[in-house]
């Protein structure tokens, strides 16, 4: 969570998930935010004044035609932090998407100069439709975060795309918009390993892996914009690497644990986002691997690597934040989340961020999906499709408050 207190407003349109807004209110208050709920006259019909007036400590109107001594359509809107609209319903979007203003919260909507997210929630063909479909990527282009729906139960028997994503996920990608403006990562030592390693077969060959560093990255802009000093470790990183960072370069496993082994002790953070050789060769060959005459292939002996993240955990200095990444697959044994909680176990350290790599989607992207799970803490924190940089904040919000 953030550590700075916001003015958030909570736009709640008329649908049924209007009732588990309530407890996004409440997880909101708790982070230390001022919450101002707009509702429409509609989600009144849901959830009634009374409800949002006692959980948020703030008085509630829906009309521009209520308290107009306060000019509230242009007050709200323009003193807020964060709007989270949740649910957001396709009539409320569609008017959104239009510039309607035709009720206080979409006034509301075209004052605001913060950052706007929303929550959609509605019946699967709804969210199909491709005039719904039309109005999202209307609202996308006007810079606001629409997050994609949950696939899940619907209101009645059905299930499929457009379930509200839970009010927990909805704060983690909220807070994480505006986390950018947060800086309490000051005078944090922190360690970043982006990148994939290569181990050498021969003077031209290597085993190496797909990661293009662009998560590492991210984390590192990221930890640099709140205040922290940081190191960023690269090995063979594709991607583009930032100016104003520390970085140190490195190729194969090995020498990706010297640069770690170097800095770490002096470090308060260090993230292991590089994809590491699990096996490397058992012997490197000085000149290259000739094709043999006969048409044989060679045999490759490889052996075990050191796990850089268990050695670590073993050395962590008091007060010392440990994450992993892990990028998973399900299976017949275990869900990619099962597998997940069982290396935080493994490897013993504070945070785990769990990729699903089936379909290969993550490497080289801009964006990703990922689950952090914590050691000390039952929740799972999962960050639905969004922007490396999305993730690498969603990150520091869980991190940052665990370093006092
Ligand atoms: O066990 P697995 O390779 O899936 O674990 C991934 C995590 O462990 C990543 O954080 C990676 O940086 C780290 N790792 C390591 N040393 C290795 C292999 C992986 O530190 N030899």
């Amino acid at each position: 969570m953030t550590s700075k207190s916001l003015n958030i407003v909570l736009g709640v349109g008329g649908g049924i998930a209007a009732y588990k807004v309530a407890s996004l209110v409440r997880l909101l208050k708790e982070s230390g935010n001022d919450v101002r709920v707009v509702p429409t006259p509609s989600a009144l019909k849901f959830v009634g004044t009374a409800t949002w007036e006692a959980l948020s400590g703030n008085p509630v109107v829906s009309q521009v035609w209520d308290n107009v001594a306060e000019v509230p359509h242009v007050s709200i809107g323009k003193n807020a932090d964060l709007v989270i609209v949740a649910p957001a319903t396709a009539d409320l979007m569609s008017r959104a998407a239009h510039g309607a203003a035709n009720d206080l919260l979409t006034n509301v909507l075209l004052t605001a100069t913060c950052p706007i997210v929303y929550a959609p929630a509605m019946h699967t063909e709804m969210w199909q439709n491709p005039a719904t479909q039309k109005n999202v990527s209307t609202l996308r282009a006007h810079g606001n975060v629409v997050l994609e729906p949950a696939v899940g139960r619907l209101t009645g028997s059905d299930s499929g795309p457009g379930r509200m994503l839970e009010p927990e996920e909805i704060v983690a990608a909220a807070l994480a918009l505006v986390s950018a403006q947060i800086r309490d990562l000051v005078g944090r030592q922190i360690v970043i390993t982006a990148g994939g390693t290569r181990e050498n077969l021969d003077p031209v060959r290597f085993i190496g892996n797909r990661s293009s560093g662009k998560q590492g990255i991210a984390l590192a802009l990221a930890a640099r914009d709140r205040g922290a000093d940081v190191t960023l470790i690269c090995a063979n990183v594709t991607a583009q690497i930032p100016s104003g960072i520390k970085t140190v370069f490195v190729e194969s496993g090995a020498e990706l644990k010297n640069a770690v082994d170097a800095i770490a002790s002096q470090s308060d953070v260090v993230v292991m986002t590089a994809a590491v050789a699990d096996f490397a060769p058992a012997h490197v060959s000085d000149t290259k691997i000739k094709k043999a005459d006969d048409g044989s292939a060679p045999t490759i002996e490889l052996v075990r690597t050191p796990d850089i993240l268990a050695s670590l955990v073993a050395e962590r200095k008091p007060g010392q934040f440990i994450v992993g990444f892990a990028a998973e697959t399900g299976d017949s044994q275990a869900s990619v989340l099962e597998h997940g909680r069982a290396k935080l176990a493994r490897k013993g350290c504070d945070a785990l961020v769990v990729n699903d790599v089936t379909g290969n989607h993550a490497f080289g992207s801009d964006d990703n999906e990922v689950t952090i799970l914590l050691k000390d803490d039952a929740r799972e924190v999962h960050i639905p499709r969004a922007s490396k940089s999305d993730i690498a904040h969603a990150l520091w919000d869980l991190v940052a408050p665990a370093l006092s």
